[in-house]
C-alpha cells in the first residue's frame, strides 16, 4: 500500500487531532530511527499504523480484542482503551496488509512496552511520547533529555513520566509499564 493511501484511510478512522499527532510521530520515528540505526521504512510504517485503532470505542476494542485472541487482563477490562495498541496491530495486518511481525510488534506494545523490546519498538514508544504536537511542560523536559541519550535511557525517561502522570491522576498504572522500565535498569 502506498503511504498516501494509508494516510487517506487513517483519516476515516481517527480524527484529526489523532491524524497530526500520527504524523508527528512518524516523522519523529523516522528522525530517532537515523540517529540509532534503525530500518528508517520500518519505523515510518509502524508509526503511521501505531494509533489506527485509537479512534474505536471501548467496548468495541474489548469485542475485537475477544476476536482477535488478545489476552485481557483485569487493567484491560478496567482502562479498554489500552488495547489500542494490540487491536491496532491486528488492524494493520488485515486492513493495511502489513505482514512485517517487526512493524507489528512494534505498534502493539507501544502503549505498555515490553521486557524485550526491540530498537524499532523503542523508536515507536518514545517517538509517541516526545513528538512535536505533544505539549505539556513534562513533555517538554523529556523531549530535551533525550536528545543525545540513548534509546533505553528515553524509553525508561517515557515510562517514569507515565508512572508519575497516573500517580499525580490517581489512576491505575498498568504492571507492564513498571516491568518496561524496570527492564532497562
Ligand atoms: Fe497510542
Ligand atoms: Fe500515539
Amino acid at each position: 500500500m502506498k503511504e498516501e493511501k494509508a494516510i487517506e484511510i487513517l483519516s476515516q478512522m481517527i480524527s484529526e487531532d489523532r491524524l497530526k499527532h500520527t504524523l508527528g510521530v512518524r516523522d519523529t520515528a523516522i528522525k530517532l530511527a537515523k540517529i540509532h540505526s534503525v530500518d528508517q521504512e520500518k519505523a515510518r510504517w509502524a508509526a503511521l499504523l501505531h494509533d489506527c485503532a485509537k479512534g474505536i470505542p471501548n467496548n468495541i476494542l474489548l469485542k475485537k480484542a475477544e476476536e482477535f485472541a488478545i489476552v485481557i487482563d483485569d487493567i484491560y477490562k478496567k482502562v479498554p482503551a489500552l488495547l489500542h495498541g494490540p487491536v491496532g496491530a491486528e488492524i494493520a495486518k488485515n486492513k493495511f496488509r502489513i505482514e512485517d511481525e517487526e512493524i507489528l510488534r512494534a505498534i502493539s506494545c507501544h502503549t505498555l512496552g515490553s521486557e524485550e523490546m526491540s530498537q524499532l519498538d523503542k523508536v515507536i514508544f518514545l517517538a509517541d511520547f516526545i513528538e512535536p504536537n505533544r505539549n505539556c511542560e513534562a513533555i517538554e523536559t523529556l523531549r530535551e533529555k533525550v536528545k543525545g541519550e540513548s534509546l533505553d535511557k528515553g524509553v525508561r525517561m517515557a515510562c517514569e513520566n507515565t508512572i508519575r502522570y497516573n500517580l499525580t491522576l490517581g489512576r491505575i498504572i498498568h504492571p507492564q509499564t513498571i516491568l518496561t522500565r524496570n527492564s532497562l535498569i
